[in-house]
């Protein structure tokens, strides 16, 4: 039976030209010399996809990346790429506008040089990003810009937002660092207070300049309520493992979510039937923290995002590791 699926994130390669403090994808790193191609048409056999979100690893960096995106338009899939955009190549960024990609997510953590580029690890980073968004946006692509907070960016955060409106980019993603297996965690993760403290503030810049601000990176609700924040749109992860974030990397391998490290099978030997309603794909609804089990919030909040769980303790039974990081 083919299944029917909303979404579908597509890391079409794990290699990647920028090496981030804060990238939750970093263990997935090692060469590889495949065809993604191969895994696609094997997706677009056994399922119809509305959306295919183009991820990594550095999507520009995949030889393959113009020729998934034709393919999935040919199949009339709508088609968003998320790409750092650090490269300089123009010529591509052309080919996948008129390709007919939907969307560019491009992260961009400050509007200073020095705070950028040294949470991408790379100098000259963000010249070269806003380089290409000015490109893609005069090529009549639409883009999304996305900030990551962490400690190292708060304090521009104004900034950032105002060379966005000048970019005239009026919808943003602004996600918290989610918590993931690195050297740099710790020094990443903002407290409570401050976690807090950003949010008001890019409530308040949401509400003065009547932007869209989207936030999609799952949080206990004790350490952030969306209901303090009205003018943000907050995402939460669905119970139902189709409309979970699923993830599909280049060899076809298949987690429940990005941030998740765990493979629940592969889509050239299991049905998306048995990936996804397994004990284990059961278990992200079943299992209850100890930490929430007389919680009122827990219905929508969840316990915060398991797959940071899985990342840090192996295991979704246990809360959210940013109430740990914040010494509860
Ligand atoms: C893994 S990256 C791959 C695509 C591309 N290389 C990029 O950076 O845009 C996908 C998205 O996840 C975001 N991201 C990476 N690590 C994160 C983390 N620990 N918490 C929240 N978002 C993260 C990136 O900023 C990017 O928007
Ligand atoms: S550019 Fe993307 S894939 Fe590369 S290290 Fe940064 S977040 Fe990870
Ligand atoms: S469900 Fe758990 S993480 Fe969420 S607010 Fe309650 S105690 Fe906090």
């Amino acid at each position: 039976m083919r299944e029917e699926l909303l979404n579908i994130n597509f890391e079409i390669t794990n290699t990647c030209n920028q090496n981030c403090l804060y990238c939750y994808n970093k263990h997935n790193r090692g060469e590889f010399a495949g065809n993604p191609m191969r895994t696609l048409l094997r997706l677009f056999e056994i399922a119809d996809i509305k959306q295919l979100t183009i991820t990594g690893g550095e999507p520009t960096t995949s030889k393959h990346l113009l020729e998934c995106v034709v393919h999935a338009r040919l199949q009339g899939v709508k088609v968003v790429v998320i790409t750092n955009a650090s490269l300089v190549k123009k010529k591509l960024f052309k080919q996948l506008i008129k390709a007919g990609v939907s969307q560019f997510q491009v992260t961009v953590n400050s509007s200073v040089n020095a705070i950028h580029d040294k949470m991408v690890a790379i100098n000259g980073a963000l010249q070269n990003t806003l380089e290409n968004i000015s490109f893609i946006k005069k090529n009549g692509g639409e883009v999304i810009p996305s900030i990551i907070l962490t400690t190292q960016n708060v304090g521009s955060l104004e900034d950032t937002v105002d060379l966005f409106q000048r970019l005239e980019l009026r919808t943003i993603m602004v996600n918290r660092y989610n918590i993931s297996k690195g050297d740099f965690s710790k020094e990443l993760t903002l407290s409570t207070d401050r976690l807090r403290e950003c949010f008001q503030r890019i409530d308040t810049l949401a509400n003065v300049h009547d932007l869209t601000v989207t936030s999609n990176v799952c949080t206990p609700f004790c350490i952030l309520n969306p209901k303090h924040y009205p003018n943000i749109q907050f995402g939460a992860c669905p119970d139902d493992p189709k409309f979970k974030p699923i993830t599909i990397d280049f060899s076809g391998d298949v987690r429940l979510c990005n941030h998740s490290p765990r493979v629940v099978g592969n889509i050239f030997r299991e049905t998306f039937n048995e990936m996804l309603y397994s004990s284990y794909a059961n278990s992200w609804v079943a299992n209850i923290p100890t930490y929430c089990a007389d919680c009122k919030e827990y219905d929508d909040c969840k316990g915060g995002c398991k797959a940071a769980s899985e990342q840090i303790y192996n295991s979704n039974l246990i809360v959210d590791p940013i109430l740990d990081y914040n010494a509860r």
